[in-house]
């Protein structure tokens, strides 16, 4: 590694199984730019980003456990990269409070995530009253403001690092974004300090769909998890919604659920051949569907047994963690140094 090694980080937030889309979308490019040899990788499990939604310490401990697993059993070597949880680095939350001081509320008020959960609550509305009755949190309610500084502590996470490149998917884009506003807000108020990131979004799995259609997501209950059972996909690829075009009617593939979960498991020869077969109307759904489930289980066998290996030794899991801990507090903690200095609140 050399002085002008690139910076990456990304992360993921511990909030329940992962799923197909997370992976080829973000955490497959974790493996492959790690791999490559040409960035300095940090991968956080971002707990403090999840606490949004896991409101039960139990089930936050296990995410958090589940998910450093995930990034291990998926192939990221903890001896080259830095796997650590956010909250173990406090300098996150303590820029978010500096970068808190330098936007506006219509500005957190214009980003994709906050409008779509305040859609989701304003849909939830009519009913708010009879929720409160059932004593379910105000939080699912009302948007709480965690939900609307998402993006503040995202630059934070980012920002510290002097991170060049941010690999995610399609819905984090804005997230970025807003990063590099942050960034030159800071740099235009107190000096320059902040590197501006770039997002790596790859086109073909930017936004891949869940089983319903729409972007897969696990607040859509449409997902194929990740490290799921044989069972689990069968079910969840028999569930794909299709059009009523029956079993020898040309089919477009380029409109159909099913075909587009097929690319990402699927050499370009034999997406080829499976395209022709739908225009010709040589193949029906269901037969697309079984061919689909049995690429899906044999691309996810290794990775499970993988991971029931890794699972057998939490201690380990919970030692790298520390390590990382370590490691990224080390950066951190220096760029924090930094910015008290530029704000003025360091000790003379
Ligand atoms: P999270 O946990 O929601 O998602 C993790 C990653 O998966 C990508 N993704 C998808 N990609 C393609 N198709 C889909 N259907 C799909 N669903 C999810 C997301 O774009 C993401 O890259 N805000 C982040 C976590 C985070 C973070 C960070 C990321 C916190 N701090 C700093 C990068 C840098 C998130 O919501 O992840």
């Amino acid at each position: 590694m050399t002085s002008s090694t690139k910076i990456l980080l990304s992360g993921v937030k511990p909030t329940g199984r992962p799923h197909i889309g997370n992976y080829f979308g973000a955490m497959k490019q974790f493996v492959d730019l790690l791999n490559s040899g040409q960035y300095r990788c940090y991968f956080m499990v971002a707990d403090y980003h999840a606490l949004n939604t896991v409101k039960n310490s139990q089930e936050m401990r296990q995410h958090i456990v589940d998910l450093a697993l995930d990034y291990l059993a998926i192939g990221l070597d903890p001896e080259k990269a830095v796997l650590f949880k956010q909250s173990d680095v406090s300098a996150h939350t303590e820029l978010a409070w500096v970068f808190d001081t330098l936007v506006t509320v219509p500005y957190l008020q214009r980003a994709h995530a906050y409008k779509a959960e305040l859609d989701r609550i304003n849909a939830l509305n009519p009913k708010k009253e009879a929720l409160l009755n059932k004593k379910v949190g105000m939080y699912e309610v009302e948007i709480n403001v965690g939900t609307f500084n998402y993006p503040v502590l995202m630059a934070a996470d980012i920002l510290l690092y002097d991170t060049d490149v941010v690999p995610v998917g399609q819905d984090q884009k804005q997230h970025i974004e807003y990063a590099r506003d942050i960034a030159q807000k800071f740099n235009g108020t107190f000096g320059e300090l902040f590197k501006l990131p770039k997002a790596l979004i790859l086109e073909d799995v930017a936004t891949v769909p869940g089983t319903d259609g729409r972007k897969m997501s696990k607040s859509y209950n449409n997902t194929i998890p990740l490290f799921a059972d044989d069972e689990t996909i069968k079910k969840a690829v028999m569930s794909m919604v299709t059009d009523s075009k029956g079993a020898d009617e040309p089919k477009d593939p380029e409109h159909d659920t099913i075909f587009a979960i097929h690319k990402l498991f699927t050499s370009p020869a034999e997406l080829a051949k499976l395209a022709d077969q739908y225009k010709q109307g040589t193949i029906s759904y269901k037969e697309s569907k079984e061919l689909l489930i049995q690429k899906i289980s044999m691309f996810i066998a290794p990775l499970r047994e993988r991971r029931a290996e890794l699972q057998k030794d939490v201690a380990a899991v919970q030692k790298i963690l520390e390590r990382g801990a370590e490691q990224a507090c080390a950066v951190a903690n220096a760029k924090m140094k930094e910015v008290r200095k530029m704000i003025g609140v360091d000790s003379q």
